[in-house]
């Protein structure tokens, strides 16, 4: 019988774990990517924002207030002082079910201890966050992964095409990812997808707003799509029967099962 796109790209569709497996540990903290690593992510997705000093973290939020015991804006405080905080404990009491108690021990970590951590063991998208708070970030960005030397196993991706753009004209080899957010249901344009396409390799929408007419339209026009933040299996089962290259998950092991099921 003839195989449908979605049969035909399900095995090779990319795991994503959205802030490392943030389903089942503290979001962007080491325990969080090793746990992701362990379920088989194919990519550890990290969202990033500059200290006072100039340093990278992974953090989702422009201060700690949400994921730490402490308040404060992340560029007003200093890699020493970001790293004093307990990153885990929020999470032990907002999930009572997953809570282990060495979360409690859980420090912000830099882009660097990410990179020392896990080396070439998995591979990294890696999100610049808002630039009005994040000033030159995509060069702090190269230099670090240059440093590691894992430009072959990271992706950069961000809503603000200025900032991939600029990542590009300073590195043509890096993947990039343009981010999208729909409200309504998603719709793009020929006109729109060549212009991403002279400097990504792909898109990534949010998932709710998205149909197979959306996806099949992406890759046609060459980029490869993945869709966030997908948890329930039944919408990973969706997505896949649409074909899609991947997909950011909380719970990268649910995907796992799916794959391996279909
Ligand atoms: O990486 C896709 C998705 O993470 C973008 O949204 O808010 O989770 O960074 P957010
Ligand atoms: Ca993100």
């Amino acid at each position: 019988p003839a195989v449908s796109a979605g049969q035909r790209f399900a095995k090779n569709a990319a795991i994503i774990a959205h802030r490392g497996a943030s389903g089942y540990a503290p979001e962007h903290t080491l325990a969080a990517f090793r746990s992701a690593i362990e379920a088989g992510a194919d990519y550890i997705e990290i969202d990033l924002q500059l200290t006072k000093d100039g340093q990278i973290v992974a953090m989702h939020d422009n201060t700690v207030n949400r994921t730490t015991n402490a308040k404060g804006k992340v560029g007003a405080m200093t890699l020493d002082a970001i790293k004093q905080l307990d990153a885990g404990s929020w999470f032990n009491q907002h999930h009572p079910m997953y809570a282990r108690e060495e979360y409690a021990r859980q420090q912000v970590p830099s882009l660097s201890d990410i990179f020392t951590a896990f080396g070439r063991e998995t591979h990294y998208i890696l999100e610049i966050k808002d630039t009005s708070y994040n000033p030159g970030i995509e060069e702090r960005l190269l230099e670090t992964i240059n440093q590691y030397r894992l430009e072959d196993y990271v992706i950069i991706q961000s809503f603000e095409a200025k900032s991939l753009k600029k990542i590009h004209m300073m590195n043509d080899r890096i993947e990039l990812l343009q981010l999208m957010w729909y409200n309504t249901p998603a719709r793009i344009s020929s006109l729109s997808l060549n212009k991403i396409k002279k400097y990504a390799t792909g898109i990534s929408p949010n998932f709710p707003k998205i149909n197979a007419a959306y996806v099949h339209k992406v890759q046609k026009s060459g980029l490869r799509i993945y869709p966030y933040t997908v948890n329930y299996q039944l919408n990973m089962d969706r997505a896949l029967s649409w074909g899609v290259d991947g997909i950011y998950t909380d719970y990268p092991d649910r995907f796992r099962e799916v794959l391996r099921q279909n």
